[in-house]
This record gives structure tokens, C-alpha cells and sequence, in this order.
């Protein structure tokens, strides 16, 4: 039997969360999100989840130890039965106790075509640098930031006028698709990692 049960790590907007949300209200994604936990009480995400009716905690972050928070991170989520934890511009590292908790069961996404860029503000990176291409992806996560193996990359072409601005919308507009392609590839089990490698099987 398939897993189902997705947990959501916020601290932000919430836009990639909400694409993975109407995925699983239009059917193409077949899931539920059990719970959705955001580490800042003020994060647009965690009232977007609440609009939809959805299971909500805010846990507030600042101050608190990371091996202490995420001790009560992984009881929530596992209170929740969760399957798989989806982060979702979650802005806090985990910790091994966290990853550990749940091996080969997280996934983030992140703004650009890894391992070029990791870390913040990966599209002022791409731009500074002067890549003609970035992009997004999505990866298993493992101790180590944005290293863990890539299950989905989609490609976006900088052009010579962009901003932050429509850069950023444009990775952003991709972001929205791959993860929830991605979400449903690992559910489903449909892959085998050899290394670093992600195959799709
Ligand atoms: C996205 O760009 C994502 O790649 C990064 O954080 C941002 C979160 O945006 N990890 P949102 O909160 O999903 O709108």
C-alpha cells in the first residue's frame, strides 16, 4: 500500500504548500496533508492552512534549542501519523535527531539547479554569478544543507533583462510543479536510490 500522510514544515508565504494542497484537491495528487506546522506564528502559510480547514500548530522557534524543538517537531508529526515531511520554505535547520526520525522521508525544494547556489537567496546567487541557466529542485534531505539526493530538477533560462522579481516567478511558477510531481514519485515508491542517484522507476 501506498503512503498518503504528508506532513508540512512552513515559515513563510506558504506558496508551495498551497500548490501541493490543489494537487490533492484537483486529484492529481493523491495525498493528505495531515498536519501543517509552522515555526512562526506570523507566517501567511499557517492562516492560508487554516482557510483550508486544515490540521494547524504553530511551534515558535526562537531561543528554543534545535535538538529540544525538533524532539517536539518529530512527536507532532508522528502524533499526526505522518508519512512524509515536506518542507516548504522552512527557514530553521534540522537537526540529525530530526532526520534520523525520518530517513528518506523529507523533501525540500530549492530555488535552484543544485549543487549550484545552496543556501539563501539562491537567485541573487544565480544572477550575481551570471549562470544563462538556473532553475529548481526538489531532494531528499539528509544532515547537511540542500545536499541530500535530487529526485526532480526543472530548468528555468535566465534572460538578459531579469530581476530578482520575475526571475524569482518565473523558478517560482516551476517550483509549484515539480514538487508535487515529486511528492507523488516518493508515495508511490517509484524510485530506487543508488548513491546519489535517484532513479524513477
Ligand atoms: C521557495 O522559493 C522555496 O524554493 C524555498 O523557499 C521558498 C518558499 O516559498 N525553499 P513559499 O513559502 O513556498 O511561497
Amino acid at each position: 500500500m501506498s503512503l498518503r500522510k504528508i506532513g508540512i514544515l512552513l515559515s513563510g508565504r506558504g506558496s508551495n504548500f498551497e500548490a501541493i494542497q490543489r494537487a490533492i484537491a484537483a486529484g492529481t495528487l493523491d495525498a493528505e496533508i495531515a498536519v501543517v506546522i509552522s515555526n512562526r506564528e506570523a507566517a501567511p502559510g499557517i492562516e492560508t492552512a487554516r482557510r483550508f480547514g486544515l490540521k494547524t500548530v504553530v511551534m515558535p522557534s526562537q531561543g528554543v534549542p534545535r535538538e529540544q524543538f525538533d524532539r517536539e517537531l518529530v512527536r507532532v508529526l508522528n502524533e499526526h501519523q505522518v508519512d512524509l515531511v515536506c518542507l516548504a520554505g522552512y527557514m530553521r535547520l534540522l537537526s540529525g535527531y530530526f532526520v534520523q526520525a525520518f530517513p528518506q522521508r523529507i523533501l525540500n525544494i530549492h530555488p535552484s539547479l543544485l549543487p549550484s547556489f545552496p543556501g539563501l537567496d539562491a537567485q541573487h546567487q544565480a544572477l550575481d554569478y551570471g549562470v544563462k541557466y538556473t532553475g529548481c529542485t526538489v531532494h531528499f534531505v539528509d544532515e547537511h544543507l540542500d545536499n541530500g539526493p535530487i529526485v526532480l530538477q526543472a530548468v528555468v533560462p535566465v534572460e538578459d533583462n531579469d530581476t530578482y522579481e520575475t526571475l524569482s516567478a518565473r523558478i517560482l511558477a516551476q517550483e509549484h510543479q515539480i514538487y508535487s510531481k515529486a511528492i507523488g514519485i516518493v508515495l508511490r515508491g517509484e524510485y530506487r536510490i543508488e548513491g546519489r542517484r535517484v532513479i524513477c522507476v
